[in-house]
């Protein structure tokens, strides 16, 4: 298995004397202002679970957007501020936004344009020029803060996401000496679909000036290349995943993100989670009952819906086990300033209010939706307490719900209901996986869960938790550093410089 002290020794001895920074829209710890007190928050997301506990490892700078109200007043000078609070491991540099540069750049163009543009998800995205120019004008405002931070300094840069498409080629037009990587942590889908985005080709021409440029699986990778053949004039090698481009080459693979496995497995054995396991158990009458879950993103890409309605013919098909299970779903509001987002949030209640007046008996009802922010050690507890756990994504690039499902079990115990529009389910084969617009066999899926013999939950699992151990987040980390370092010669290899410092 591969461990954080490997990454550590690979970044202190292969980056040489670079800096190292990774560059994303959002930050992974945000501070808010709460009736006059600063409180931390952590926002959830597959991109800043992974990147955190990386940085960690790592140390070197994180640019983000500094979002939260109660940013400014934590940060000092050059507005940065050491993170995480408890061990301060690495520097987090944040960059502020006008309320209209976030309007157009974030819950615009990357938000109602590129998101359902990558998503099979059949939302129509929505292309505003004006949003269009406040994008590219915010990626330049990420640009320069780049360049402010690396100073004359070699650096390797990862930027994170969508985005920050066009972030890559402003720096290597900048003529600094930053090895540029980037990771896209969403699908990325076929040409027919990309062409219809009036700005394609700069989005790939920016995405171009990258040295390496990752995504989740095969698939996303294979679409980005047909894509950059369908619109630009690039010469490609399929064989070596590159693209020669405007005088250089970009080398392009796929990197199946994970989750830190050890970490998750020894937080879900902790006194303060059985503790909670015991409060939710009681508070919400789980005693007794066969228990489903699912924590998602109120995202329309995630199939709430879908599953919510899939109980529903469950439990008309399987009236026997009325009174006897209870589906808990989880939620994080997100990007609620957008329709589609409000009309999801609103369908989404609806959904549980119709299956539950159809169903519920007295004081039992078949769903409790939870749609706060939770307390990860809340989420722990109800991953412990579950017989199964769903994940029906309509699209996903890869996600983590599902691995960290699988991370949490340490009882090897539990099924897994997996959409196989997931990257995940490419390696998450032991999972019972299950088209999300097909809710008789979904129906059908519960019904397996909840009636798997135990033999057959523990096989099941444990190899799936062998998948997930072996390529884990370090290993994946890793990686993505050593494939850029590789393609990257002038990288020099061990410096006197060990690049564990954190920050300047
Ligand atoms: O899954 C794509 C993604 O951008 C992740 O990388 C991120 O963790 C998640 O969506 C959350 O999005 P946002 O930053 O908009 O809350």
């Amino acid at each position: 298995m591969y461990t954080k002290e490997d990454l550590q020794r690979l970044v202190r001895y292969q980056i040489g004397n670079h800096r190292l920074i990774i560059v994303s829209n959002r930050q992974p710890y945000q501070h808010q202002l709460v009736d006059g007190q600063i409180r931390m928050v952590i926002p959830s997301g597959g991109l800043t679970a992974a990147l955190d506990p990386m940085m960690q490892a790592c140390g070197g700078t994180w640019i983000a957007h500094g979002g939260g109200t109660g940013d400014r007043l934590v940060v000092e000078s050059g507005n940065r501020v050491m993170v995480p609070p408890d061990d301060p491991s690495y520097a987090l540099r944040l960059l502020w936004l006008t309320e209209e540069e976030e309007r157009g750049y974030y819950y615009g163009f990357s938000n109602q344009a590129l998101w359902p543009l990558c998503h099979n998800a059949y939302t129509e995205p929505v292309f505003d020029s004006g949003d269009w120019e406040t994008y590219r004008a915010v990626n330049q405002l990420f640009a320069r803060e780049v360049l402010d931070e690396i100073g004359d300094e070699p650096a390797v840069v990862l930027t994170q996401d969508y985005h920050l498409a066009l972030l890559p080629r402003l720096l290597r037009e900048a003529g600094a000496d930053i090895v540029s990587g980037q990771f896209w942590h969403i699908p990325w889908p076929t040409p027919e679909v990309f062409r219809i985005c009036p700005w394609q080709d700069e989005i790939l021409d920016g995405l171009l000036g990258n040295d390496l440029l990752g995504f989740h699986i095969d698939e996303h990778t294979g679409n980005f290349m047909d894509t950059v053949q369908a619109g630009l004039d690039p010469q490609i090698n399929r064989n070596f995943g590159l693209i020669n481009y405007r005088g250089t080459s970009t080398r392009v693979r796929p990197f199946p993100i994970s989750v830190d496995f050890e970490s998750i497995c020894q937080e879900a054995q902790s006194q303060e989670v059985e503790d909670e396991m015991e409060r939710l158990a009681e508070e919400m009458g789980l005693d007794g009952m066969l228990v489903g879950m699912g924590i998602d993103r109120i995202d329309y890409t995630k199939g709430i819906p879908h599953r919510i309605r899939a109980i529903g013919r469950f439990l008309e098909e399987h009236p026997e086990y009325l009174g006897r299970m209870v589906f808990v779903q989880a939620g994080v509001v997100s990007r609620s300033d957008i329709d589609a987002y409000q009309q999801l949030s609103e369908q989404l209640d609806e959904t549980v209010d119709e299956i539950n007046s159809r169903f519920s008996q007295g004081a039992w009802r078949p769903i409790i939706y939870l749609p706060n922010d939770l307390p990860s050690v809340t989420l722990m507890a109800l991953r412990r307490l579950s017989q199964f756990c769903v994940v029906s994504s309509l699209h996903d690039g890869m996600n983590l719900v599902a691995k960290e499902y699988v991370a949490s079990r340490f009882d090897e115990d539990g099924v897994l209901i997996l959409s196989p529009f997931t990257g995940a389910a490419l390696e998450l084969t032991e999972a019972l996986i299950v088209n999300p617009y097909a809710v008789e066999e979904f129906a059908e899926a519960i019904h397996d869960a909840l009636t798997m013999p135990r033999h057959e939950r523990r096989a099941r699992m444990i190899h799936m938790r062998a998948v997930v151990r072996e390529n884990n987040l370090y290993k994946w980390a890793a990686r993505l550093l050593l494939e850029l370092i590789q393609g990257a010669p002038r990288v020099g290899a061990k410096s006197e410089r060990p690049l564990l410092s954190s920050g300047r």
